[in-house]
C-alpha cells in the first residue's frame, strides 16, 4: 500500500465507487512519521463511519506533485478532499476546480486558503505559544532570564508562537526577562545547538529557553547536557517525542508541545462529512474530539485548543 502511494499512482486500492462516500486526505508528503500518524486518524474515521476514507501523499514535499495528486483524486470522482497544503497558494487553482465540480474541500494548516469550505487549525498560534510559556514560567518559578528561538524570522507560525509566549510572560510574569533577540536556527538541530551555546556564553544566568522548530529543543538539550545544567535550566518548545525524547528522559528538555496529527486527520474527515450532510458548523460547537470540544469559528477558519503537552512521564503515549 505505502509503496503504491509513494508512486502516486496505482491507486486501485482506493478507487472511489459510485455507491460509497469517498474522502481523500491528501497530505504534504507520504511516508514520514507525522503523516503516518495522521493516516491512523483517517483510517479510524473510515472504520467508525463505514466510508471510503483514505490518505495519499506525494513522494516529495513538492506543491506541483501534490497538485497533480489532487487532480488524480478529482478524476477518480472522490466526494471530498481533506488537504494539508504544502503551499496553500499553489493549490488554489486545483482546489477551485474541485469545488466547481461539487467536491467538498477541507484544509488544515492553511488558515489563509480561499478555495476551501473550511480550514481547521489545531489551535491559535499565539495561544499555543502562551501555553508553552506558562509551563516555562512555572518551571522557572516565575523569575529569571529566558531566550527564545525560531526556525526563521520569516516563519509566520514560529513567530506567532514566540510572540504569544512573550506577551504571556509580560502580562503575567514581571520578574522574568527576555534576553537577546529571537535566535534563528533554520530548522536545524546543529544550528540550535550553536545558538544555545552562544546564549549560555552571553547570558550566564539564563534559566529558560523556548524553541519553535521541532529540532530546536534537541539542539538546546545537547548544549544543556554538555554543561551538566539539566537541573538548573528549563527548556520547552514545539517538538515531537521522536525528536526530543532522549532529552526529555535526561531532563535537559523539560517539556514539548505539539498537536496530534491523528486527531487532526479525523477532524478534517468529520468536517467533510458534516459539510456533505448539510450540517451547520457553528462557533463554540463540539466536534466530539479531544481538543476540539469548543471550537472557534472565524470566517472559514475553525480553531481548536488541541495542543498536547508532553514530558518524560507521558511521552510513551505518543510514539511518533
Ligand atoms: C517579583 O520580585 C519581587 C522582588 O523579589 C517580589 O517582591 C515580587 O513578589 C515578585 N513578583 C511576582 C509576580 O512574582
Ligand atoms: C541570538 O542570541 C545571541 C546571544 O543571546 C544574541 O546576541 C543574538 O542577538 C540573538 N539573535 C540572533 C538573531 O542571533
Amino acid at each position: 500500500m505505502a509503496a503504491a502511494l509513494l508512486a502516486g499512482s496505482a491507486l486501485t486500492a482506493t478507487t472511489a465507487t459510485a455507491d460509497e462516500t469517498s474522502i481523500a486526505t491528501v497530505v504534504k508528503i507520504a511516508g514520514i512519521q507525522w503523516f503516518n500518524r495522521m493516516e491512523e486518524g483517517v483510517n479510524q474515521f473510515a472504520e467508525d463511519n463505514g466510508v471510503n476514507a483514505f490518505q495519499v501523499g506525494p513522494a516529495q514535499a513538492d506543491p506541483q506533485q501534490q497538485a497533480a495528486l489532487i487532480e488524480d483524486m478529482i478524476a477518480q470522482g472522490v466526494d471530498a478532499l481533506a488537504v494539508v497544503p504544502m503551499s496553500p497558494e499553489a493549490l488554489e487553482p486545483v482546489l477551485g476546480r474541485a469545488m466547481e465540480q461539487g467536491i467538498t474541500v477541507i484544509t488544515h494548516e492553511a488558515a489563509a486558503q480561499q478555495n476551501t469550505n473550511y480550514d481547521i487549525e489545531a489551535f491559535r498560534n499565539e495561544d499555543f505559544g502562551a501555553n508553552l510559556m506558562e509551563q516555562l514560567a512555572t518551571c522557572m518559578g516565575g523569575e529569571g532570564e529566558y531566550a527564545v528561538f525560531v526556525g526563521s524570522l520569516t516563519s509566520q507560525t514560529h513567530n506567532q508562537w514566540v510572540d504569544g509566549a512573550i506577551a504571556h510572560q509580560e502580562a503575567n510574569y514581571p520578574n522574568m526577562t527576555l534576553v537577546g533577540d529571537k535566535n534563528e536556527t533554520f530548522d536545524d538541530a546543529q544550528n540550535a545547538y550553536q545558538k544555545a551555546q552562544e546564549v549560555l556564553r552571553a547570558f550566564p544566568n539564563v534559566k529558560g529557553m523556548q524553541g519553535s522548530a521541532s529540532t530546536d529543543v534537541a539542539g538546546i538539550g545537547l548544549a544543556i547536557e554538555e554543561r551538566g545544567m539539566e537541573d538548573d535550566t528549563c527548556v520547552f518548545g514545539t517538538s515531537l517525542p521522536s525528536i526530543a525524547g532522549q532529552y526529555l528522559e535526561t531532563g535537559a528538555v523539560d517539556g514539548i508541545g505539539f498537536w496530534d496529527p491523528s486527531v487532526a486527520g479525523y477532524a478534517m474527515n468529520k468536517l467533510a462529512m458534516m459539510v456533505m450532510n448539510g450540517e451547520e458548523v457553528t462557533d463554540g460547537m463540539d466536534l466530539g474530539l479531544e481538543g476540539y470540544e469548543s471550537v472557534a469559528l472565524e470566517g472559514k477558519v475553525i480553531y481548536g485548543q488541541a495542543w498536547v503537552n508532553v514530558n518524560k512521564d507521558n511521552m510513551a503515549d505518543y510514539p511518533f
